[in-house]
């Protein structure tokens, strides 16, 4: 294909088409809404069409507030054919300046592929990095597992990848299906698979008799010492400090294989902006967090993403215990606390899904005794640009 002609569209503040005007320069407010919701549903179809399944769909109102998250930078470009979206990709990166790191994600629709179009977006991608400073390329790639085909939920992920077919990450933990497209097509651009993650999807309602037995277990484990505490929507004012102190954790605590990721600070401004940002999105927030009695601290924490729509899937966010509070199934204890809160206040929904890096052992210890099982892979793939 010659003369590839790549746009960015300018993300509307609000998806109203009728609102007198949106950010930024550009065409009027409705096309914008148009242009960003057609590139938000090809994103989606493209990443159905490459898992099986449409369960990780984040649909445009509930991806709106990312886009304009003061701390983080995004960009959409796209690229289209007689008027339609046929490619897009996105930029990220921190907003603060220092930061080295940004990360990317193409997506070409499937009749337009092998033409130079990916290739196309993600140099344009990589120019932008570049010329922001940023010289760390991360990219999150999934993979489907066969699940369409009913294959490879019990086998656990590898095991439906030939073995012929598999590229193992340099951590030794987990591999992604080689002759995929996304796989040759990173793997053109030079970049490294540094980690795989895990997808994973717990079946709702939860078998009710292997919670009770997780729960005591991490009941007994936990003893006197922490007190669970949950909520839904934004964070208690008494937690926002510890909540934040978590998130920040979360940032360089998760293993992260061999994929240099920033610490991202947050504080209890950020936390509180992001929550009033996230409260239109049509997802509700559930949290479960424990508390250490003796120091009166949050030191465990799990939240899941619920849509509006009971049938679709919640998403799984942080589960962060503090490294000085492991060994005592706070983990386990937040997880099974947020799981009966979902089903007592959001009843229906057909499933949890989760992603985990593959070398996160106690975190797939708990998800597997709770029920969860593998429906698919992520590459988390680095270069340095
Ligand atoms: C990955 C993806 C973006 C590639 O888009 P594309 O427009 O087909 O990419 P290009 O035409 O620029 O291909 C560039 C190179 O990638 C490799 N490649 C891409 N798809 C391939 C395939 N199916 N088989 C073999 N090699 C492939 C080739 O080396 C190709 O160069 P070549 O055509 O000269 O041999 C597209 O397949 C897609 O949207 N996949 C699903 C979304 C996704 O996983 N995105 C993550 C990527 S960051």
């Amino acid at each position: 294909m010659t003369d590839i002609v790549i746009d960015e569209i300018v993300v509307p503040s609000t998806l109203d088409p009728d609102a007198a005007s949106g950010p930024g320069p550009g065409p009027d407010h409705a096309d914008r809404v148009a242009a960003y919701v057609e590139a938000i549903a090809l994103e989606n179809a493209v990443q159905a069409e490459v898992l099986g399944f449409g369960d990780l769909d984040f649909g445009p109102a509930e991806q709106l507030p990312q886009w304009h998250d003061p701390f983080t930078q995004r960009r959409l470009f796209v690229v289209r054919a007689e008027g339609r979206i046929i490619g897009q990709a996105t930029y990220e990166t921190l907003s603060d300046p220092a930061v080295t790191t940004c990360w990317s994600w193409v997506a070409v629709a499937p009749e337009h592929r092998r033409r130079g179009l990916g290739t196309a977006l993600l140099d344009h991608v990589e120019a932008v990095a570049r010329a922001a400073g940023r010289t760390d390329a991360i990219s999150f790639v999934a993979s489907g597992q066969g699940v369409a085909a009913g294959q490879g939920v019990a086998a656990g992920p590898a095991a439906v990848i030939a073995p012929a077919d598999r590229l193992e990450a340099s951590t030794g933990h987990g591999c992604v299906p080689r002759a995929s497209s996304e796989v040759r097509f990173a793997l053109s651009r030079g970049y490294a698979l540094g980690q795989v993650e895990r997808i994973s999807r717990l079946p709702l309602p939860v078998d009710e008799e292997a919670l009770a037995t997780i729960r005591s277990e991490a009941l007994a484990a936990a003893g006197d010492e922490y007190r669970v505490h949950t909520w839904s929507g934004p964070t208690p004012r008494r937690w926002q400090s510890d909540v934040a102190a978590m998130a920040t954790a979360l940032s360089t605590d998760a293993p992260m294989g061999d994929v240099p990721e920033p610490e991202d600070v947050w504080t209890v401004e950020r936390l509180v902006e992001a929550e009033q940002r996230r409260a239109t999105s049509g997802r509700a927030s559930l949290t479960a967090a424990a508390e250490h009695v003796p120091t009166g601290r949050l030191v465990a924490c799990s939240d899941l993403a619920v849509p509006d729509d009971a049938s679709r899937p919640a998403m799984q966010q942080m589960t962060l215990v503090r490294r000085e509070h492991r060994g005592h199934r706070l983990g386990w204890l937040v997880k099974v606390a947020n799981l009966d809160r979902l089903a007592a206040e959001k009843p229906g929904r057909p499933a949890v899904l989760t992603f985990n890096a593959e070398e996160n052992r106690p975190m797939l210890a708990v998800n597997e005794a709770v029920g969860f099982v593998p429906i698919g892979v992520e590459g988390v793939w680095h270069r340095l640009l």
